[in-house]
């Protein structure tokens, strides 16, 4: 099917993992990375394919109307995986409007340049929107999000990637545009950026600094490794019925005190310290506002239509996490200079 494809976000956390396996696995394929290098985007993230003869890196907003254009132009792609974004709940809660252009609005303009660009003819043609769990809100302590629950976002990030979700249904209704969209959810991996719960703590025990927990840290998420995420995108962006929704995730709910706990454990072992030391540098602090208590995917959807389950247990996923994060520490100190710096301190200092 496709060939040429245009993967937005690529040098971002889950991006880097799918415009890799896409690089590795179709050689045929032409994958165009654009990425605007936000604060979340990293070339290091793709340093051995970015000499691949099939990858092309481009430097460009999505709220650069003419800058999307032109590279549709050039390119004529005949697909669009869209996962650029502003992807971090905290920060969508200081700065709401960051928020709304990159999500919503960047997203329309790529929508409207599909548009353009297929001008009708939409044979073997798809635009794969990548969208989040958060979507759908909170749960109680009982039930899973399915591919039919309700959408209720609660912060602003949430509402964002809700609102980009509706237009790429609205688009799919009006114009014909060929869409399929997947909701995953929570993902850890190699190349995090280092303000999400897991990439954060494993810095912050390295450095045997505070473990801030939110609230009475008894919210609960549904992890997933992201190269299962990768794996999943790549299953429905070639098997995906065009038109439809399927939600990821790894039937693999922790309470954010428990995982904290493990990742403790897993790092006195790891850092030769003695058993309940890194423990130690838990700290409660407020919680966040509008915190949803708990995420939970029901993914039987995907298994069942796409034979896809995720393919490494937490523990071993957990524990190549942190060998990553230990072995590239060089990557740590270029991410966590300069203006991440201020954004700590915003969050966790002045509270
Ligand atoms: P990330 O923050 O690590 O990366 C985002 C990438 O988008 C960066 O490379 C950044 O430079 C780029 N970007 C941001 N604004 C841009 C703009 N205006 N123009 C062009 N590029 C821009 O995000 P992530 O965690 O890899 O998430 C990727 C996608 O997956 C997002 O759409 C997110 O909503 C979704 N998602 C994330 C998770 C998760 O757990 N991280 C789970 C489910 C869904
Ligand atoms: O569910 C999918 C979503 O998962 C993605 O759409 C988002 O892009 C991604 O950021 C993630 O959102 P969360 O808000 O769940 O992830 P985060 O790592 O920020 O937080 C995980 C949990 O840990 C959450 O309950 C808040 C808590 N937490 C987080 C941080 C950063 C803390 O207790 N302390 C912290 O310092």
């Amino acid at each position: 099917m496709a060939t040429t494809i245009i993967i937005t976000g690529g040098a971002g956390f889950i991006g880097s993992h799918v415009v890799r396996l896409f690089v590795k696995k179709y050689p045929d394929y032409k994958i165009i990375n654009l990425d605007a290098l936000t604060y979340a985007g990293n070339l290091e993230n793709l340093g051995d394919i970015e000499r691949a003869s099939n990858y092309i890196f481009e430097k460009g907003n999505i709220l650069d109307t003419d800058v999307i254009a032109n590279i549709f132009h050039r390119y004529q792609p005949d697909a669009i995986i869209h996962l650029a974004a502003e992807s971090h709940v905290d920060r969508s809660i200081l700065s709401p409007m960051d928020f709304v252009y990159t999500n919503v609005i960047g997203t329309v303009n790529l929508l409207n340049a599909a548009k353009e660009c297929w001008n009708g003819n939409f044979t073997n043609k798809l635009f794969y929107h990548i969208s989040t769990d958060e979507v759908f809100g909170s749960l109680g302590e009982k039930g899973f999000f399915t591919e039919t629950t309700a959408y209720a976002p609660n912060s602003p990030y949430s509402a964002s990637k809700a609102s980009s979700d509706h237009f790429v249904r609205a688009y799919a209704e009006t114009y014909n545009i060929p869409v399929v969209v997947s909701n995953c959810s929570n993902n850890y991996g190699p190349n995090q950026f280092p303000e999400k719960l897991i990439p954060l703590f494993i810095n912050n025990i390295v450095n045997e600094k505070p473990l801030p927990v939110y609230g009475d840290g008894l919210y609960t998420r549904d992890w997933l490794y992201v190269k299962d995420h990768a794996k999943a995108i790549d299953l429905i962006f070639h098997k995906g019925k065009k038109g439809d929704t399927y939600n990821i995730g790894g039937f693999n709910e922790w309470k954010n005190i428990d995982l904290v706990k493990l990742l403790c454990k897993l790092m006195d072992s790891k850092l030769y310290r003695k058993p309940g030391t890194n423990e130690k540098l838990i700290t409660y602090i407020k919680d966040r506002p509008g915190h949803d208590r708990r995420y939970a995917i029901d993914a039987s959807k995907i298994n069942r239509e796409l034979n896809w389950n995720p393919s490494v247990t937490f523990e071993q996923g957990l524990n190549e996490t942190i060998d990553w994060y230990l072995e590239n520490k060089d990557w740590l100190q270029h991410v966590t200079s300069g203006d991440y710096l201020k954004y700590y301190e915003l969050q966790y200092v002045i509270k």
